[in-house]
């Protein structure tokens, strides 16, 4: 009865074709082939494909990268820069203001150790010459190698000899109090990095508006440990100040936020909070999206119970924490090289380039030129996809052969499917056809219609993935959208339709269907050749 009475109030409904009530509580419904047709079109000539935007655009900060100075990028490093950028440029799309920032581990005692290690090497340097009054040399002293080479010595070395290490305790220390030749030391040891990370990051499509990193937040942490204890948030615990985090509603031990060390150094976590303070001072962010590995969990948990109860944020603030999973490798263990060391990033994108440029050659008959440049966009796009195709707080394996693979699930059968819809479209305006002149009319057979359908489901999958923070679900869309498009391509005639209008209409569809995926590979960080 609900059911028939759902049937009549729909029968007036323009865009159902069918309405049928099917016993005991069913409601079979089909779409009008002229109102999704009219939909399609209106999506196609819309300004992002008809996605209604934010009313009230919010302020967004995405925390992600989170490279260390000094260290070369690692795999460890990899998802927070690929997931977190596509949560970006998906926040950016759907109208928010958003602003990248990469927080950079730049003020620890890594930092301690290649001092050390500079000073044992080169003591003669004025940088060690407390007496120093001059102008220290514009140059650095090391280039990005000796960098890479130091730090991994220093770092062997300290854990074996204690006098060392206190060595680069100290060091540290005497840094982060402004010793001067320690701080002109470290400007050099932040741009060589730096140079160096933002080619890695280049290369991967990953930009941040700000490089900020922890050696930032430290002015804001002396008033902020001030104000917490004036405010009586902060207390003393064995020594160290902590603040208390835990919740009636815990169903484990939270343990307390800790502020201070017993011997007064800052952590983490304080670092993290006078991170806001000034993010707040900055920018007022309505919300916050830190990206790190999940074993990091507890202590955001910690840092956002903390921020709120001490009002360094609002209660309004969106602190959101995005853990992801484990890279690993075949053997199901985290991801190393063949010789069991950590896979630098670097070498990693250089092997899949080179399986992609050997796959592209196999097959095809483009110049070694055309193919290597080939190779470093669908490269990316095999990295990047096999990644965002799994739900981040998963693990996954890394699986070059099935990453690089033209078939399946992958970055690559998605740009093949772009690839050959690009160039379906060359050969129509080729024989004199005008892309701009055509319009979806409607179904034919059912492939154009599932194709249809899922065309038409993109506001709401953008919408989705934007709510849940999931570049996953806009992987899961396009794979749908490509294999229904693939369908309707092997089942149609699409250039050889002697029916002017109904050619017009697939290539019209053809048209919305590059668009979405476009827009969506663009929303995930990476992008299609022209020819493959
Ligand atoms: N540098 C840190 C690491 O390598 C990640 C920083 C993440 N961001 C943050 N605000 N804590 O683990």
């Amino acid at each position: 009865m609900i059911a028939e009475a759902v049937k009549a109030q729909l029968a007036c409904c323009e865009a159902f074709e069918m309405v049928d009530v099917v016993k005991p509580g069913f409601i079979n419904l089909k779409l009008h082939p002229q109102f999704v047709a009219e939909y399609l079109e209106k999506m196609k000539k819309a300004d992002k494909l008809g996605l209604e935007t934010a009313v009230q655009p919010k302020k967004v900060i995405v925390d992600y990268g989170g490279a260390n100075v000094a260290k070369p990028l690692h795999i460890g490093h990899l998802r927070s820069a690929v997931i977190g950028e596509s949560v970006k440029r998906i926040a950016q799309f759907v109208g928010h203001e958003v602003i990248g920032d990469t927080h950079l581990g730049d003020w620890g005692y890594q930092m301690g150790l290649i001092i050390t290690e500079m000073q044992k090497r080169h003591p003669e340097l004025p940088y060690f010459d407390e007496s120093f009054t001059g102008e220290y040399p514009e140059e650095a002293p090391f280039t990005i190698s000796e960098l890479e080479e130091i730090y991994p010595f220093a770092s062997g070395y300290a854990k074996e000899h204690e006098d060392y290490r206190e060595a680069a305790l100290q060091a540290t220390f005497q840094l982060q109090n402004g010793r001067r030749g320690y701080r002109a030391l470290w400007q050099h040891i932040m741009k060589v990095s730096i140079t160096d990370l933002k080619k890695n990051y280049n290369n991967l499509h990953v930009t941040f508006e700000w490089w900020k990193g922890e050696s930032d937040a430290q002015e804001y942490i002396a008033p902020m440990v001030e104000k917490m204890k004036a405010d009586g948030f902060a207390y003393m615990d064995q020594g160290a100040l902590v603040v208390d985090v835990k919740e009636e509603s815990d169903s484990k031990e939270i343990p307390p936020c800790m502020i201070l060390k017993s011997d007064g150094a800052a952590l983490y976590s304080t670092t993290d909070l006078a991170t806001l303070v000034e993010r707040v001072k900055l920018v007022d962010p309505d919300q916050v999206i830190y990206l790190t590995d999940k074993r990091q969990e507890l202590h955001f948990v910690q840092v956002f119970r903390c921020a709120k109860k001490t009002g360094i944020v609002g209660d309004n603030v969106d602190l959101k924490f995005i853990g992801f999973g484990t890279m690993n490798g075949k053997d199901g263990k985290p991801f190393k090289t063949r010789e069991g060391g950590v896979m630098r990033l670097e070498h990693l994108i250089a092997d899949i380039n080179e399986e992609m440029y050997k796959k592209i050659m196999d097959n095809r008959t483009v110049s070694e030129d055309e193919a290597r440049k080939t190779a470093e966009i669908v490269g990316l796009a095999a990295l990047k996809y096999g990644d965002l195709s799994n739900q981040a707080s998963k693990d996954y394996v890394f699986d070059i052969d099935r990453f690089t693979s033209f078939e399946g699930n992958t970055g690559p059968y998605i740009l093949y499917t772009i690839v050959r819809i690009k160039s379906i479209l060359h050969k129509y305006v080729e024989q004199g056809g005008e892309l701009s002149a055509v319009t979806i009319l409607g179904q034919v057979n059912e492939s154009e219609k599932a194709l249809m359908l899922e065309a038409a489901k993109f506001n709401e999958v953008i919408e989705n993935a934007y709510q849940d923070l999931a570049p996953h679900k806009i992987c899961a869309y396009i794979y749908d959208l490509a294999n229904a498009f693939n369908r309707f391509y092997h089942e149609t005639k699409i250039l050889a339709e002697e029916d002017a209008a109904m050619k017009k209409s697939y290539i019209a569809l053809l048209v919305l269907t590059k668009e979405i995926l476009e827009i969506c590979i663009d929303l995930l960080g990476f992008e299609a050749p022209e020819r493959m």
